[in-house]
């Protein structure tokens, strides 16, 4: 077995919630593995389209053959899913029945990718899901002022250590150049206090390393910016399954949903609405979904997953 072979989080769940049926056109945007991909393909065949999206090269070749059963009914793109009005445009699309979005790496990036996304091993601090960005991790804790490195393991990664691990990095880059994945993790564990490495669940770095993915992914950029366009690319009926695996993503999400949920925004003391404002999608979930024990056991992946469901009315 591959690390892209492994169970995506929530499969069945994401499949039930798209309404999947023959001759239906999807996107994944986040192909990873082709899980999630392979079991909508099952779904949609004879006449059905999948538009498959990864911003990794390695996850769009690994689709390919894996997806190559149902070769007919696949449009694959190596692109960012921030993308999608030019990927339709290409395909001469006005709109789509469903778009899944399953955020963050995958097992591939953390065990082979050696990206530097995990900091078990000796690995160069790239943390590139596309290598065609310009920005890699170890531009950002090389070059950023201490100040904003502070911020950036604070906002992004909610590190509690945040000032003191900057204050570290700082000191030590000023001796030596940090190159390597194991290198920053030893840093970032010398400066957190031993009393509170000895209560953590988690490795030390792990906040540190999430804050430097998403900052050089530009992940919470591209999500708030996809949302903002989201029902434009759905047909009437059509389903968003999204699933989050990070406070801040799960809160974007959230918050751009019920953007699109609202009725008149006008003042309450104007006698009548001049906004006209009419609710474009509706939530099918109130509340986030969440993966059951059973699974979390199965695959620990999925742990810090929650899926929200919305469909454009
Ligand atoms: C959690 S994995 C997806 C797993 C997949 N659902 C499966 O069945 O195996 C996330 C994947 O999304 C990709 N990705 C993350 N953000 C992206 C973006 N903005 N555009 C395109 N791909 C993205 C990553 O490169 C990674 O391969």
């Amino acid at each position: 077995m591959t690390d892209y072979d492994h169970i995506p989080a929530m499969l069945s769940e994401a499949i039930r919630y798209l309404n999947l049926e023959p001759g239906k056109i999807i996107v994944d945007g986040t192909l990873g593995g082709a899980g999630h991909a392979k079991a909508i393909c099952g779904k949609i065949q004879p006449d059905g389209i999948l538009i498959g999206i990864d911003q990794d090269p390695d996850a769009v070749e690994s689709a390919k053959q894996k997806l190559s059963a149902y070769a007919p009914g696949i449009r694959l793109f190596h692109d960012n899913f921030a993308h999608l009005h030019h990927i339709l445009e290409v395909l001469g699309l006005d709109g789509v029945d469903g778009i899944l979005l399953d955020l963050g790496l995958s097992l591939h990036h953390l065990r082979s990718s050696q990206r530097g996304f995990s900091f078990k091993g000796r690995e160069v601090l790239d943390m590139r899901m596309n290598p065609r960005l310009n920005t890699t991790a170890k531009d950002l804790v090389n070059r950023m002022k201490e100040e904003a490195l502070a911020g950036l393991f604070r906002d992004l990664g909610e590190e509690r250590y945040a000032r003191k691990i900057a204050k570290k990095i700082v000191e030590r880059r000023e001796k030596e150049s940090i190159e390597y994945s194991d290198q920053l993790a030893d840093i970032v564990t010398q400066a957190i206090p031993g009393s509170a490495r000895f209560h953590q669940k988690i490795h030390p770095a792990t906040r540190v390393f999430m804050a430097l993915r998403i900052a050089v992914n530009r992940e919470l950029e591209v999500l708030e910016n996809f949302m903002k366009a989201l029902p434009d690319y759905l047909n009437p009926g059509g389903r968003f399954c999204v699933l989050s695996y990070h406070s801040l993503e799960d809160r974007m999400v959230k918050h751009g949903l019920r953007e699109f949920e609202k009725q008149c925004t006008c003042p309450p003391k104007f006698p009548k609405c001049i906004c006209d404002k009419k609710p474009v999608m509706k939530s099918i979930s109130r509340k986030a979904i969440l993966p059951s024990m059973e699974e979390i056991n199965q695959n620990p992946m999925a742990r810090s997953a929650k899926m929200r469901v919305a469909e454009k009315i």
